[in-house]
């Protein structure tokens, strides 16, 4: 089949939202205005969304969008470098869309959701998505709320706002102030929403003038106040730095760097110094026996090689101990050697000892 007709099969009610770049056909928009407006598609991410991103070194960051339509940003992402990019779309015929694009644009890395945040408005058919879940969110640098959250009810974007917090440090909101979804697009009502756990950072917004499609839309950034970005390197000085409270903990960096390492090389985890370490030590935590070590072992490698593939499922928590700041020294190895320089850490959580 032919590319314009596979672009009019998947239209929804024959339009397109998004004016996806395909070559040398124009899909059918849903308003014919939009195509040259400043406020739609292309021109949306570059008057909108790009000056707000809050970093420039993208190779090991982590890019969410919910409500990703046809797809368009993650193609956007995924050109900024973007090391993982993942797109949330509830409905059936947008999420067919966004499927298309990818593999039009060969994204193979961009991670596509079948996934609907609380109910819905009639015009989204979220049948048969699954529920997103705040659990399954991986740690994310940002995440992207174009033109969606006017569309959930008031409580799901409470909800959803508060739980993100602990899971991701930047959040860019596109809106309209006089949108007519479930909940209110106004500025004032999205500043309220994110006030208990997010802090405004920058906003955005241009002259409707001369727009053929002109509306009244601003852009915010907001930064998470749970999760704070650490220099990778400073941590280590301090993690790493020999203590007299925990004397092993210069030979667990040197061995378990060695494992990491044998891990990525798909070698054997048991010819490692950090498994003798381990059996040397009498086991960690609970993982006391022979066996029960070499199931830790097994188990320690498959989260080396996940983190490796996807990134971190919990942020490294922050006790802001002096000696003792976080809790998560294998991560920190692993992260290290998968070259990042940044690593986000939930601060203020209460140690339990
Ligand atoms: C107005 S469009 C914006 C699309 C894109 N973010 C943009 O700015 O071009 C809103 C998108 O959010 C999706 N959406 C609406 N409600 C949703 C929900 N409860 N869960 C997930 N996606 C939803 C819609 O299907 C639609 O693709």
């Amino acid at each position: 089949m032919n590319l314009e007709k596979q672009i009019l099969q998947l239209a929804k009610d024959g339009r397109w939202y998004q004016d996806i770049p395909f070559v040398g056909v124009q899909v059918p928009m849903s308003y014919p205005e939009q195509k040259n407006s400043q406020f739609f598609g292309l021109n949306k991410w570059n008057n909108f969304i790009e000056p707000l991103l809050p970093f420039k070194d993208f190779g090991t960051r982590r890019f969410l969008e919910i409500g990703c339509n046809a797809g368009l940003y993650l193609l956007k992402a995924i050109e900024l470098g973007f090391k993982t990019v993942v797109g949330i779309e509830a409905d059936e015929a947008f999420y067919e869309q966004a499927l298309f694009t990818c593999d039009y644009f060969g994204l193979k890395d961009v991670q596509l959701l079948r996934q609907v945040i609380g109910e819905t408005e009639p015009n989204v058919n979220a049948n048969g998505a699954e529920h997103f879940s705040i659990k399954e969110t991986l740690v994310t640098d940002i995440v992207l709320l174009a033109n969606v959250l006017y569309w959930l009810t008031d409580d799901a974007s409470h909800q959803l706002i508060k739980d993100l917090s602990y899971k991701i440090l930047y959040a860019i909101v596109v809106t309209v102030e006089d949108a007519t979804g479930l909940s209110s697009g106004s500025s004032d009502f999205v500043k309220k929403l994110f006030s208990d756990d997010w802090v405004l950072v920058k906003v955005c917004r241009i002259s409707e003038k001369f727009d053929p499609m002109p509306r009244q839309q601003i852009a915010l950034l907001f930064k998470s106040v749970h999760l704070k970005e650490f220099d990778l390197h400073e941590l280590w000085k301090i993690a790493a730095n020999p203590n007299k409270e925990e004397p092993h903990r210069e030979q667990f960096f040197r061995c378990f760097t060695e494992f990491v390492h044998l891990v990525f090389k798909d070698e054997d985890p048991f010819e490692s110094d950090y498994f003798r370490y381990l059996i040397d030590k009498g086991g960690i935590g609970e993982w006391k026996t022979d066996n029960q070590i070499k199931r830790y072992v097994v188990e320690t490698a498959a989260i080396c090689k996940s983190i490796r593939n996807d990134g971190l499922k919990e942020p490294i928590q922050f006790f802001g101990h002096a000696c003792n700041p976080i809790n998560g020294y294998h991560r920190l190895v692993i992260l290290r050697e998968l070259g990042y320089r940044k690593i986000l850490c939930q601060v203020g959580v209460e140690e339990i000892r």
